[in-house]
């Protein structure tokens, strides 16, 4: 008890340290008139935190949209801009309060947006940046923020700088990127790409190498070069005065490379590619990436911005040093390794949350992304996936924390994976078929309803839409009351009224049970709010330990309950995978 006491302090302390600096409105403003900016549709409203030191983004849902795939407005097969505005009433009654939209500048789609060739523009296949001053405006009339991904490691080979860089030795930009010469007619060392074979492409005009770490359409900028930090930053910059309130970081770990380029140590086995596993000790996760966390934190602040990172992480220490020793980097660094979990395990989820809480730190809960299979797929079981989906998303919303949703999960959707390599839009997939299949199946069209195209499109989707769309789909989930759909919107809400569910500290109860995660949430004035999760696929009968968040003679009304019978002794039957949440009356304290 005293210890949570202790670490709830702690994390006033901490999320103070994040107040912007006085002076920064004040710079934002000089800055804006300075650039002269008609569009500054403006740096966020400066944070107001509430009385325990949070600001809005540690009570908002977010909610991924993968713009390719979520509405089609013109019929082109492929999502757009003025598609995603047309639902903005729909995620306001879902109760999003910011989305992120993943790379919609233009790009040769390569990695289908991760392969940027203009920073401060918008693809015209997904429209024009009056589309995207547009949605900005009518978001905000929804009460939604908007979140851009930022891709800082590398750019599309068709950037104007890369085309600059490769034309000859001596160009001035030669050094934004990392060239080096071969070693006996062979790349430069044995580094692999995460996407299959070796990270040094040979450029027949120079004769030399450039690196990079994904496809090598993706070349990595030297972020040893100030000219390349400052040209990035100010490209948030841009953004930043159109209004976004904030940016999720792609690939934050490969930022920097070892200077001497040494060898990385070699693992045993091959990878899906065919080539040695690596211990990445000399290309990822290198000290310096956190210098440039800070500088974007800084630039961050003075639009009272907020950072999402993409940090794929081993442990909770890892993911610790993220937000920074001072809070100066990322507000929001992503939790991933809930998605790496083989399976669904009462003391699994309970060890990492308790890792979680003792590390301080605001969390950041992911289920799934684009490129992660479906939350609905991977821990399905064929037989509870419904209620699977609806137990996952009472756990990923009540926990201590702050939600990112992937389009779609609201209404379990399922993977839809290539059955052949023709098939196959993800070169990833395509290069590394079959053993990696890509990740076309995690991606596939937002199901609005059961007509054709699932209503996504009029023309043919640019992937197909996945078989459950005919009972999986946003018109016929909102007409029934027992949907995956209509729960998310119950517990999004439930996180608004409830204030132990916004503010409250988590407190582990029984915290033995094999089967069951069960925990409470409870705010300063005693107030708490019990959650029971059967997290197995058989009956179970518990009877939480009440007492250590309410007097032995507390009431508890129920708030949520899904194949869930409390008795009047306290006891509580939980059918496979069911969730029951309940309020403990705060009088009887
Ligand atoms: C991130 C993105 C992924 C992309 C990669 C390269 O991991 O989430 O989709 O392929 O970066 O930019």
């Amino acid at each position: 008890m005293t210890k949570i006491w202790v670490l709830a302090g702690i994390l006033v302390i901490d999320m103070c340290a994040l107040t912007p600096r006085g002076g920064a409105q004040q710079k934002r403003k000089k800055d804006a008139a300075a650039a002269g900016q008609k569009q500054d549709a403006g740096a966020q409203p400066k944070g107001t935190k509430d009385a325990a030191g949070h600001e809005w983004f540690n009570h908002a849902v977010f909610y991924e949209i993968y713009p390719r795939s979520f509405a089609d407005s013109n019929g082109d097969g492929v999502g757009d801009l003025k598609g995603i505005t047309s639902k903005l009433d729909y995620l306001q009654h879902l109760g999003v309060d910011a989305i992120w939209i993943t790379p919609c500048f233009p790009s040769p789609q390569v990695d289908f947006g991760y392969d940027v060739s203009d920073y401060e523009a918008i693809d015209p296949m997904y429209g024009t940046l009056a589309d995207f001053d547009e949605l900005v405006a009518k978001a905000k009339t929804h009460k939604i923020k908007i979140i851009l991904d930022f891709v800082p490691n590398h750019t599309s080979d068709q950037h104007k700088w890369f085309l600059e860089s490769k034309s000859s030795k001596t160009n001035p930009k030669r050094d934004w990127y990392i060239w080096r010469d071969g070693k006996d007619g062979k790349p430069p060392n044995n580094w692999t790409s995460t996407f299959g074979g070796s990270t040094w492409t040979l450029d027949p005009t120079t004769g030399q190498y450039y690196y990079h770490y994904f496809y090598a359409q993706q070349p990595d900028l030297n972020w040893r070069n100030p000219e390349v930090q400052k040209a990035m930053l100010d490209c948030m910059r841009f953004w930043y005065k159109r209004g976004v309130a904030g940016f999720r970081l792609d690939a934050v770990d490969t930022l920097y490379e070892d200077p001497d380029l040494k060898d990385n140590p070699l693992l045993p086995g091959l990878d899906k590619f065919g080539f040695p596993n690596e211990h990445e000790i000399y290309n990822k996760k290198l000290p310096e990436v956190h210098d440039v966390m800070r500088a974007m934190r800084k630039l961050a602040d003075e639009y009272n911005a907020v950072l999402i990172g993409e940090t794929w992480t081993a442990n909770v220490a890892e993911l610790r040093d993220y937000y920074g020793e001072k809070n100066d980097e990322l507000q929001m660094p992503m939790d991933l390794m809930l998605t790496q979990f083989p399976k669904l395990s009462a003391p699994l989820f309970r060890e990492h949350i308790t890792a979680l809480e003792d590390a301080g730190g605001w969390p950041v809960f992911v289920i799934s992304n684009h490129d992660i299979r479906r939350s609905y797929t991977r821990w399905g079981d064929g037989k509870n996936d419904d209620q699977i989906a609806k137990m996952a998303a009472a756990m990923y919303m009540l926990l201590r924390g702050t939600p990112i949703m992937y389009y779609g999960e609201e209404i379990g959707m399922e993977n839809n994976d290539p059955k052949r390599k023709e098939d196959v839009q993800d070169p990833q997939g395509r290069r590394g078929w079959p053993a990696e299949i890509g990740r076309d199946g995690e991606r596939t069209p937002m199901q609005w309803n059961d007509s054709a195209n699932a209503g996504f499109s009029t023309g043919k989707p640019w992937l197909p839409v996945a078989p459950n769309f005919s009972t999986h789909n946003v018109a016929s989930e909102t007409a029934d009351p027992n949907s995956i759909l209509n729960l998310y919107r119950k517990i999004i809400a439930l996180r608004a009224s409830e204030p132990a569910l916004r503010e409250g500290k988590y407190i582990e109860l029984n915290g033995h049970d094999p089967n069951v995660l069960a925990f409470a949430r409870q705010d300063i004035g005693g107030n708490s709010v019990i959650v029971a999760l059967n997290m197995s696929d058989s009956a179970q009968s518990v009877k939480l330990e009440l007492g250590k968040v309410a007097a032995p003679s507390a009431k508890a009304t129920t708030l949520v309950s899904v194949g869930a019978t409390a008795s009047e002794d306290r006891s509580i039957s939980l059918d496979p995978y069911g969730i029951y949440v309940a309020k403990a009356d705060s009088r009887l304290r």
